[in-house]
């Protein structure tokens, strides 16, 4: 046992605040208790992400800000875990010499004798990746909730390789976690007064253990309660089938939101990126979403900028942009990462500046079609999951609707964690303004 205490600070994506959930489980089962912030903190653990450069910037600059508090508090102790940690391992810490330790995605389980080792004041570094490990008999202790949304993690590592990709290599080979345990996991969320849980992995399509697909772990999670609304994150094009559509029409707790990377709309770019389907294919998937699910909501990641990208392929982007007209875009311009297939055999040809004006293009495109769809709500009534307070005013509650829109309204009786009626009055781009109807 110890009295020191750990405060987790996570970066990226949905999956690293996932993973965070159950290193404050492992740790908290090893004796140690969660810190409120840093200053309270003995140990600050930074989870990372290794995506794109400026992912891993605002990391390096964090960890030399940490340096004044460690030299005002001498026993702070500062570790690296995640994606950076796998990609950069042992070389992270001659780098920032304030780092004690670096721990990567799948050996969380080490971190009690990581720990350890470091508080007898070595330097430790736990890099290995496993082709098993799913975390699957940890229960995460839930650190950021709000008691009514959480994550559930239900496979990791990625193995499509995508040119551009960092992934395959922080995180491994793909495996997917026991549908038993996940099912568990969401009832024992839904029976402490959860109502929302989300199914993560890197491309949740290929989800499969012995005779489970995708499909039938949806159908099993969405059967523990109506009252339970299930949601997923990422779905690969090449891997969205109907059968989980059919699925998703079966049951209305089944959120009506996909997020559906499609990279670029030109069909040479997607061949580069080795994204395995063509333009053709990925609007037969937005068809098939749409006839079987009316009203769905589609969301997309984009890249501007990646290597040999001309002109015409940016074009086609920007027309597909204007065929989809996607809800959410999350819009980048292609970053090189060290050790992928386009920065060992691609040139990063493409200048700074041109990336720039091609994905502000995107930008104010994706700004104006979102806003034009907001502006069809309006008038629209929505069961809403009510979350909170809106953070511009206490008179205002804010939830989302089943397509994961953001609406805010005047709270009247409304509580926290309860379904509501609400009818859209107005908009902007991000977000629709309504009222109680029941
Ligand atoms: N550069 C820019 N964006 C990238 N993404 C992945 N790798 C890179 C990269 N090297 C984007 C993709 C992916 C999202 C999570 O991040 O759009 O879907
Ligand atoms: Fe998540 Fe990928 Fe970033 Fe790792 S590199 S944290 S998997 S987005």
């Amino acid at each position: 046992m110890t009295n020191e205490r750990v405060y987790i600070e996570t970066y990226g994506c949905q999956m690293n605040f996932a993973d965070s959930e159950v290193v404050g489980s492992i740790l908290t089962g090893a004796g140690y208790g969660l810190a409120g912030g840093v200053e309270e903190a003995d140990f600050v653990l930074i989870n990372t992400c290794a995506i794109r450069d400026n992912a891993e910037q605002r990391v390096r600059h964090r960890v030399r800000e940490l340096r004044a508090l460690q030299n005002r508090r001498r026993g702070l102790r500062i570790g690296i875990l995640g994606c950076m940690a796998e990609r950069l391992q042992s070389r992270l810490m001659e780098e920032e010499d304030n780092l004690s330790f670096v721990c990567g995605p799948d050996a969380y389980r080490r971190l009690p004798e990581l720990l350890a080792q470091v508080r007898g004041g070595q330097k430790a570094a736990e890099v290995e990746l496993s082709a098993t490990e799913t975390y699957a008999d940890i229960e995460p202790v839930r650190l950021a909730s709000n008691g009514i949304s959480a994550y559930i993690s239900i496979m990791r590592g990625c193995q499509n390789y995508c040119a551009y990709c960092v992934v395959p290599y922080t995180r491994g080979r793909e495996r997917s976690r026991d549908p038993q345990t996940v099912v568990d996991e969401a009832r024992s969320l839904f029976e402490r007064g959860y109502r929302e849980v989300t199914l993560l992995g890197q491309n949740v399509n290929s989800y499969r253990c012995g005779d489970t697909g995708f499909p039938e772990l949806m159908e099993r999670v969405a059967q523990i309660d109506p009252r339970l609304r299930v949601r997923f994150a990422t779905s690969h094009p090449k891997d969205l089938g109907d059968r989980l559509l059919e699925v998703m029409a079966r049951h209305a707790n089944i959120c009506r939101c996909i997020h559906l990377p499609v990279q670029s709309g030109s069909d040479r770019m997607l061949k580069l990126m080795n994204r395995k389907y063509t333009v053709e294919w990925y609007l037969d998937r937005v068809e098939s979403i749409r006839r079987h699910l009316p009203g769905c909501s589609i969301t997309t990641d984009v890249i501007a900028g990646f290597c040999t990208e001309t002109e015409e392929d940016h074009q086609a982007t920007l027309e597909l942009f204007r065929r989809v007209r996607y809800d959410y875009a999350y819009m980048f311009k292609y970053s090189l990462r060290e050790g992928t297939y386009a920065a060992r055999h691609m040139a990063d040809d493409i200048d700074e500046a041109e990336k720039t004006r091609r994905l502000n293009e995107i930008i104010a495109l994706q700004g104006q079609i979102a806003l034009e769809n907001n502006q069809h709500e309006v008038g629209r009534e929505y069961e809403v999951l009510v979350e909170g307070e809106s953070h511009r005013s206490k008179e205002r509650l804010f939830g989302r609707n089943s397509q994961n829109k953001v609406i805010v309204f005047d709270r009247g009786d409304a509580v926290a964690g309860t379904y509501r009626r609400v009818k859209v009055e107005s908009c902007t781009a991000a977000t629709l303004l309504g009222t109680l109807t029941d």
